[in-house]
């Protein structure tokens, strides 16, 4: 069986490579790279897997790629996935993950292929969730708050319509927050696990910046979150969408307690402006119920396992 991962020299994407080559020896894994990305986080896989250089928004290399591996099955988990930078580049954020979705869609159709497709949809799509909603369940209203949120709403909508026009073998899974070694560190867990392990080794004052300490998130491990989309095809229904969550929410500030509740150091904190976004969702904290009876799946690694591993993951890079 062929699997092509979007994204797989990303965060998620990385992860997803090595359980499928863990947990599934008869499967080839191809990925995708700019012929600038960065390449650290597969290194250790690069013997194993199959990259080839594609460009999502552009149709020609798409339809190419698709040409050339034939794949069975796709995690589409490629996109621009910083809510701050949609502000900042909107346009750019819209195109790469809206049209890079209809490229892979258009690009299937013309060659008659028919795969299994996840497309790594988002919480933040449900944006202004108000106290009575929570916890979320699929059928809540869509009130994206920022245009990465509008991007992604966009690709589950055109998820849904490729599946109902034209029969795709779709499904949509609407992960909430996931972290975990190999995290980008402009995410809020590593951003602060980063700070911590810099002030530590004293590569830094031991001051850590901060943004907006009073949201709710619903964190769940990248390791449960991967083991995840690999079971939503082979157990989800085409065309339907699914949260992928813990079910329990942290503030940032209980986030923020967590990690210095692991270090010796004391550290001061400040608030910086910069990080204050032109609106934030207030609470996601999801329900996983329907995924939950769908796939038999239950995440597995505590939220303090994961921030304890994140730390360790800063401690061997600064
Ligand atoms: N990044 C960052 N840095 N966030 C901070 C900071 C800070 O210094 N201080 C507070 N926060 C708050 C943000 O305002 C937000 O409420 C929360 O921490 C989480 O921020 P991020 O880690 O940047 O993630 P996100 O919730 O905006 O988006 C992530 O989760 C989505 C799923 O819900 C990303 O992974 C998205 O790609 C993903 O779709």
């Amino acid at each position: 069986m062929r699997v092509l991962i979007t994204g797989i020299t990303g965060f998620v994407g990385s992860h997803l490579a090595d359980y499928i080559l863990r947990e599934n020896q008869e499967v080839e894994v191809y990925g995708i790279k700019r012929w600038r990305s960065r390449t650290e986080n597969i290194e250790h896989i690069k013997d194993k897997i199959h990259i080839l250089e594609c460009d999502l928004r552009d149709n020609f290399s798409v339809k190419q790629l698709l040409e050339t591996i034939h794949p069975n099955k796709i995690f589409h988990l490629a996109a621009q996935s910083f809510v701050p930078t949609s502000w900042n580049a909107p346009a750019e954020s819209l195109t790469t993950n809206i049209l890079g979705e209809l490229n892979i869609f258009e690009g299937l159709r013309a060659l008659k292929i028919n795969p299994w497709i996840q497309i790594a949809c988002s919480s933040e799509e449900y944006g202004m969730v108000y106290p009575e909603e929570v916890p979320i369940k699929e059928t809540n209203p869509l009130r994206p708050l920022s245009p990465y949120a509008v991007s992604k709403t966009g690709q589950d909508y055109l998820a849904h319509q490729y599946y109902m026009s034209y029969g795709l073998n779709i499904v949509r899974t609407r992960a909430f927050n996931h972290t975990g070694p190999r995290r980008a560190e402009v995410f809020v867990c590593s951003d602060f696990a980063k700070q911590i392990v810099e002030v530590e080794m004293g590569k830094r004052k031991p001051v850590l910046w901060v943004g907006n300490l009073e949201a709710r998130r619903d964190f769940t491990d990248v390791r449960d979150i991967v083991r995840a989309y690999w079971l939503s095809l082979e157990k989800c229904q085409p065309g339907e969408v699914y949260n992928i969550c813990s079910g329990k929410s942290y503030t940032i500030k209980e986030v923020l307690d967590l990690l210095l509740s692991m270090t010796s150091v004391k550290i001061e904190i400040k608030q910086d402006p910069r990080r204050l976004r032109p609106s934030d969702v207030p609470i996601l904290l999801g329900d996983p119920t329907k995924f939950k009876k769908a796939t038999g799946w239950e995440p597995t690694i505590p939220f303090t396992q994961t921030l304890h591993d994140l730390l360790e993951f800063w401690r061997a890079r600064v």
